[in-house]
């Protein structure tokens, strides 16, 4: 073994990339008005947006494909599917989605009233704008260490279970129709919770008979981190693990475009039989009949096969070694990154790498312009662009402590050398780091502003 985990696969398909020249970058970003959003796939050497969909897939998924069942209604898919969401899962209930977005709109729809609140560790873009959709408010209320980039509490994607109390105290519980817990915490660094804090949070929301969601996009990388650094967790399987963390909830929002290991899906899952009922029908309205739910048969084959490959522990050691050694190197080059690493992303702060950038000026999409102009990389902002929104009461903009750069793993995708290459790029710029210049927004919608803003460097 050397230092960090070999891929646990060989390649037998490549999908060819290519750095198109410094004048071409130029003239792309120009073209998307700074917004790396608007760039064209070709445009891109090195993509490291989203580990959303954008993984590969395994021969096994590829196989389970061909035996789609395409039947409108009781497909063999469906079923296959089931099984191992029961399985892994375990709630009484499910409906397929076909992304994890379609399923926050439909538990938010049966749920979420105007002037209602929703707490959790840290809501993701999609998950808070599905709940501003329907008139209420997102509350986030992670542990404070969640906003000390290098404190190296294990589980920084813990909820602050007195902030929890005081915050469903003060409001009263008949305003708060659900509470959430993100695993692992995108929105805060990739960071995940504990059994120990589930386990509270799970207490907490019975207590007042709150009902309990998990939103699960990265359950498996969540559960492997419980395994490494929980006691008593060490020897068992993370499977076991997976379990007993949606055995504290009433149910569970997925993606399985990240630890789905597809290219699209998700799903709706709960125990609550009326609530079942309800979110059939909006189902039906909106994504398709409740064996399929906006996706085909084939699609439903490759979630059941991805759903048991990515509790395999080699390809998730593979996986934490990846962000693992990026971390690495970045630090080397003394460049403030969030620690300890996530699974899925590497996340750079931002305002620490450009102290000078005020975050009106959004350091985080100085960095993702410099990354793309430099090396034809693709990141994502996770700071002022994407989560500041008007106070509901005072109008004002709050926004995030950290002004975030993700470089997100496509899981199976990238190689060391790639990594490497990244790495590179941001010594580059760590370098001339005091020529780097804020920007401004020239436009921007209301809800979800970064996926089409536009923006200008500042003089
Ligand atoms: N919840 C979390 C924590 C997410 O990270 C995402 C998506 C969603 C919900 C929504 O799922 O994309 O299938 O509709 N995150 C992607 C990302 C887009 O880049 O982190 P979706």
């Amino acid at each position: 073994m050397t230092k960090h985990p070999q891929e646990p696969f060989r390649i037998k398909m490549v999908e060819p990339i290519k750095l198109i020249d410094r004048e071409a970058r130029e003239a792309a970003l120009m073209r998307a008005g700074h917004n790396v959003f608007s760039l064209r796939s070709e445009e891109i050497f090195i993509d490291l947006l989203t580990d959303s969909g954008t993984g590969a897939m395994s021969q096994a998924q590829w196989a389970a494909m061909l035996n789609g069942d395409e039947t409108y209604a009781g497909a063999r898919s469906y079923y296959r599917l089931a099984e191992v969401v029961e399985e892994i899962f375990g709630f009484r209930y499910f409906v397929p989605t076909h992304q994890g977005r379609a399923a926050e709109n439909i538990l938010s729809t049966c749920l979420i009233s105007p002037g209602h609140y929703v707490p959790s560790n840290m809501h993701f873009d999609t998950t808070g704008a599905n709940i501003r959709a329907r008139g209420g408010r997102p509350e986030n209320l992670a542990i404070d260490e969640a906003q000390n980039p290098v404190s190296l509490h294990p589980f920084k994607g813990n909820i602050d279970i007195s902030k929890l109390r005081d915050f469903i105290e003060r409001l009263g519980p008949e305003q708060i129709p659900l509470g959430m817990i993100t695993v692992t915490n995108n929105a805060g660094g990739g960071q995940p919770v504990s059994m120990e804090n589930l386990r509270e949070v799970s207490s907490t929301y019975k207590e007042f008979g709150i009902p309990f969601f998990i939103d699960a996009c990265r359950f498996a990388e969540n559960a492997y981190f419980i395994k490494l650094r929980e006691p008593g967790y060490a020897g068992k399987t993370v499977l076991e693990i997976a379990r007993e963390m949606f055995g504290l909830a009433d149910g569970a929002t997925m993606s399985n475009k990240k630890d789905g290991l597809t290219n699209i899906g998700g799903f709706l899952a709960m125990n609550d039989e009326q609530l079942f009922e309800r979110a059939r029908r909006e189902l039906v309205l909106r994504e398709g009949f409740p064996t399929y739910g906006g996706l085909a048969g084939r699609d439903l084959d490759a979630m059941a096969v991805g759903l048991r490959e990515v509790l395999e522990e080699e390809y998730l050691a593979y996986r934490l070694g990846q962000t693992t050694y990026l971390t690495e190197l970045l630090l080397q080059s003394n460049i403030p990154v969030i620690q300890p690493p996530a699974a899925h992303a590497v996340y750079v702060d931002a305002s620490g790498l450009f102290p000078h950038i005020p975050k009106e000026q959004f350091p985080g999409q100085a960095l993702v312009v410099e990354l793309y102009l430099e090396g034809g990389i693709r990141a994502v902002e996770l700071g002022s662009s994407v989560f500041c929104y008007p106070d509901q009461d005072s109008g004002e903009m709050a926004c995030p402590e950290l002004e975030l750069v993700r470089l997100s793993l496509p899981r199976r995708v990238y190689t060391q050398s790639h990594l490497d290459y990244v790495a590179e790029i941001m010594a580059k710029i760590a370098a001339k780091r005091d020529e780097v210049g804020g920007y401004r927004m020239t436009y921007a919608p209301k809800l979800l502003r970064h996926f089409t803003a536009r923006y200008e460097p500042v003089k």
